[in-house]
């Protein structure tokens, strides 16, 4: 049997399409492998969000290439730089298949071709693709937690974003084979499964919208924790507030990404909601569910930034006390509306230095939301053994933070009590 070997970068969606992947090679006869140096087929899915994440890709290629001319490995690019860059990732030879997002189930024709000498490249969006019978081959290795991705695409122009341009139109995938995956997932044992999208509020296949797909995942079991990622102040309905506050099992976790604090910036990103509808979204998660976890995404030095809108930046950071945030500065993508019309014109060292002031102030308030943690208890999911120390075990709480307790009883998938006695910025150090 041949073998298969993935790199995957990016985004939980891409997670999720590896394993599409896998599952229609499997389909085809080739085998998984987790050995670059084994395998007959080495892909990477890729991602195009920043610059630099393009960057890693292009220097990955150089290193599988060293496969190809020593042992005739194929070499795939898979995902957003693929769909984004096209047929010119052929150039000078090193990469035999290109296949953007929508395009896996050529695969296995493509690596026929490739095996016979013809490189190929399939990057058409398709307005209705979903892979929604194709039952995704699991990756984890712990068993206990499982991606469903319940829409592919985005609607959105945000300014700064590549997305819909790798990713092409939204579409939602049909509720019933949703809720055959997570009962698929609860039957395999997992305990968990995070329902994944660009924009999960727009969800909606023409029968149910997302307030009514959660309720139905998490009618799956009362074992099966959901949660579901990523959530668009412009579009988190109230009806979806009171869905998690009536389900236990819905984790209390809302990830939703402001981007910048300022609205002068943010209709510059063509997000659709001001400063003043964010704050009223966080008051009204804090209203149903005093307990929930608000994450968010933010970019640093976008273009025309001034010193002002940064401190309104910060000033919304320390308002809504965030628990934890990813954060970015802004990388330019060609082809954007924000490439064609506005100049990044803010310097490099100032992006930086921004990045870093929202960065620090970000530490000390998940610092300041891991304290207000100490004395609690917390039910918890058991992933497995802390990767620092194997005579502890580590899981979640259901806002999304990471425990470590002393426990040689319980292993990956029980659900346990621990109460917080101490924590750094990351972690909650608990005991049973
Ligand atoms: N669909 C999600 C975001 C997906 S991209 C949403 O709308 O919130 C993940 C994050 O990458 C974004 O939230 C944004 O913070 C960041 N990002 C996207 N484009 C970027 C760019 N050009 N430069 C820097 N960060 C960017
Ligand atoms: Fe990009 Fe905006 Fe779509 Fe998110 S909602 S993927 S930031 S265009
Ligand atoms: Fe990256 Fe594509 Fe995800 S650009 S963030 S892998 S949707």
């Amino acid at each position: 049997m041949k073998k298969v070997y993935i790199e995957t970068y990016g985004c939980q969606m891409n997670v999720a399409d590896s394993e599409v992947v896998f599952s229609i090679l499997e389909d085809a006869g080739w085998m998984r492998t987790s050995d670059i140096a084994a395998a007959d087929a080495i892909f990477a899915n890729t991602c195009s969000v920043r610059d630099n994440a393009e960057q890693r890709i292009h220097g990955r290629i150089g290193q599988f290439f060293l496969h190809k001319r020593s042992r005739g490995a194929i070499i795939g690019i898979l995902g957003c730089m693929a769909e984004r860059m096209k047929e010119s990732l052929l150039e000078g030879g090193r990469v035999d298949i290109v296949a953007g997002p929508d395009c896996y189930r050529q695969l296995p024709q493509m690596l026929k071709d490739a095996s016979e000498g013809r490189a190929g490249v399939a990057v058409e969006l398709s307005r209705t693709e979903t892979y929604a019978e194709i039952v995704p081959r699991r990756t984890d290795l712990n068993g206990v937690s499982a991606f469903i991705s319940i829409m592919r695409g985005c609607n959105n122009v945000c300014s700064y974003c590549v997305v819909p341009y790798t990713r092409g139109a939204e579409r939602s995938r049909d509720h019933r084979s949703i809720v055959r995956e997570a009962c698929r997932c609860a039957a395999d044992g997992y305990r968990e499964v995070t329902l994944l999208g660009q924009n999960v509020d727009s969800y909606n296949d023409g029968e149910v919208d997302f307030a009514g797909l959660l309720e139905l995942v998490a009618e799956v079991s009362p074992d099966l924790r959901v949660r579901f990622s990523t959530s668009n102040p412009q579009d988190i309905s109230d009806e979806v507030l009171y869905t998690m506050a009536a389900h236990p099992n819905i984790c209390r976790h809302i990830h939703l990404p402001v981007q910048s604090g300022s609205d002068r910036i943010l209709e510059k990103m063509r997000r659709r909601y001001t400063r003043d509808w964010y704050l009223a979204r966080v008051a009204k998660i804090r209203e149903v569910m005093p307990d929930c976890a608000i994450t968010t995404d933010v970019i640093a030095g976008f273009c025309s930034e001034t010193e002002e809108d940064h401190r309104s930046t910060l000033s919304l950071f320390e308002k809504v006390g965030f628990d934890a945030a990813f954060m970015f500065y802004y990388s330019e993508r060609p082809g954007t509306l924000a490439a064609r019309k506005y100049p990044d014109d803010v310097p490099l060292d100032v992006k930086t230095r921004r990045l870093e002031e929202i960065i620090a102030l970000q530490n000390r308030l998940s610092l300041e939301s891991n304290r207000r943690d100490l004395g609690r208890t917390f039910t918890v999911l058991v992933e497995g053994p802390s990767k620092k120390d194997p005579s502890q075990l580590c899981g979640r709480t259901p806002q999304n933070k990471m425990c470590v307790w002393t426990d040689c009883t319980h292993r990956a998938g029980d659900y346990v009590t621990v109460k917080v006695l101490d924590c750094s910025q990351a972690t909650l150090l608990c005991e049973l």
